[in-house]
């Protein structure tokens, strides 16, 4: 990619990545078939695609585009998921509750590190087992087994998204009561919920810190659209943010980004709620460099730190960047930006970025989805040309980036 000028026209948003996977794992908790709108086309639903079909499933997509699950009954079901696909995507591990709800057994391989350093799934076991399931661990494989899975009353130590989505998909056919207290508030597991009840559960809470759930005898097939990605929603904030100029990004929700708004206004990007979804202008001075620290929603997300930091490299002044949400830091790109000219210092979990008035294009190396973007934003102004490789890591989550930014006036090209 090369400097455009600024960006003009508008941009429409995928489905949410991370609510998705997890709706379409939630399809494993009844039979029949399940309708998902506006799922995105990318590596990773693929993966969670194959992972289902492993297991009998039959799912595919609709000429309208809609992802259909077909849950075969009890018998057909083979609740496992091989070590080749936990092993590409990590957050294969949120079958492990809806299998032990309806199968009452699951072999689950056990996830490995990823590249930004291990992922426990300790709160997932611990809560599980607080419902009443066991588990062995041989081979890298977890068995799981739960006869009869009990309401129960659950702290989480943390706030866990991922933690959150296993135990309310167990919860919903436990037997009785289950309070889920210091869950996960992103709107990723209101979506959920939604679509848990849309199938008969009932759940409230969801979206606050204290979830109540009461357990069902069974559920149904059900329908249901997925929230607009509001990851790829700062992606494309963050381009307008370096570039300037004006866009339109269709469908997102401005209400499930506060406080990255806020961020983004102190920071000099006008963003406004319009009927499309939201309005994003900057015009003439340089960003503003703010500090940022990430935490669980409703805090600014971890998610959106790489592309944040690529804003600060070009911003007027020094901002610290704190990451509280992940223990190991998740710097991996920042190398890749020094490359290009950014003033970067790394100390434990902060990064102090100072702003430099241009960027120079390189190539360099994408090393997960949200690095890989925030290395596309940094070239959309860095002088000369950049490569950025490894670019199958933007497939895992984004649907047609490049051609996104193409339709909003950037030079961007795939090869
Ligand atoms: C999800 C998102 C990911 C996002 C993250 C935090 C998906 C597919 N991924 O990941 O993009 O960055 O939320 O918003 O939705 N932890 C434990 N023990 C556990 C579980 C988690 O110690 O059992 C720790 C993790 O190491 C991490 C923190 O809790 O430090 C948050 O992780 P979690 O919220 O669970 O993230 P994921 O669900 O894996």
């Amino acid at each position: 990619m090369r400097p455009a000028g600024e960006l003009s026209g508008s941009v429409t948003l995928q489905g949410a990545k991370n609510s998705a996977l997890k709706l379409m794992a939630a399809t494993l908790l009844a039979e029949g078939e399940h309708v998902l709108r506006n799922v995105p086309r990318i590596t990773d639903v693929e993966i969670m695609s194959e992972l289902l079909t492993s297991m009998g499933v039959d799912v595919r997509r609709a000429p309208d585009g809609a992802l259909l699950l077909t849950q075969p009954g009890l018998g057909a079901c083979i609740p496992e998921a091989p070590y080749e696909l936990v092993e590409r995507m990590r957050a294969s591990i949120v079958v492990l509750g809806p299998l032990l709800a309806r199968f009452g057994r699951a072999r689950v391989a056990l996830p490995g590190g990823d590249n930004f350093g291990s992922r426990p799934i300790d709160m997932h076991l611990r809560g599980l087992e607080a419902l009443g399931a066991t588990f062995d661990f041989a081979h890298g494989v977890i068995e799981a087994r739960a006869d009869l899975l009990m309401g129960a009353h659950i702290v989480l130590d943390f706030p866990s998204v991922g933690a959150t989505e296993n135990l309310l998909m167990a919860a919903v056919l436990a037997k009785g009561t289950t309070i889920i207290d210091n869950a996960a508030r992103e709107p990723e597991i209101a979506d959920l919920a939604a679509f848990l009840n849309q199938m008969g559960a009932t759940v409230e809470g969801a979206g606050t810190s204290t979830v109540t759930v009461e357990g069902v005898d069974r559920l149904g097939a059900a329908e249901h659209e997925v929230i607009p990605d509001r990851i790829e929603a700062a992606t494309y904030l963050a381009a307008v943010g370096v570039a300037g100029g004006e866009i339109i990004i269709a469908g997102a929700r401005p209400d499930h980004m506060d406080m990255l708004i806020h961020k983004l206004g102190s920071m000099g990007l006008r963003v406004a709620e319009v009927s499309e979804g939201v309005w994003a202008n900057r015009a003439g001075r340089r960003l503003t460099a703010v500090d940022v620290a990430t935490l669980p929603y409703p805090g600014v997300a971890t998610d959106y730190k790489p592309l944040l930091v690529a804003m600060l490299s070009v911003a007027e002044g020094v901002g610290v960047v704190t990451e509280n949400v992940f223990a190991s830091s998740r710097y991996a790109y920042v190398a890749e930006l020094q490359r290009m000219g950014a003033d970067i210092t790394l100390a434990e979990h902060h990064a102090v970025v100072r702003g430099v008035a241009h960027l120079s294009g390189a190539p360099v190396k994408a090393p997960d989805i949200r690095a890989g973007a925030a290395l596309v934003v940094a070239g959309l102004v860095a002088e000369g040309e950049t490569v950025v490789s490894g670019a199958h890591h933007l497939d895992r989550g984004y649907e047609d980036m490049a051609a996104k930014l193409v339709g909003v006036g950037a030079d961007v090209r795939r090869v």
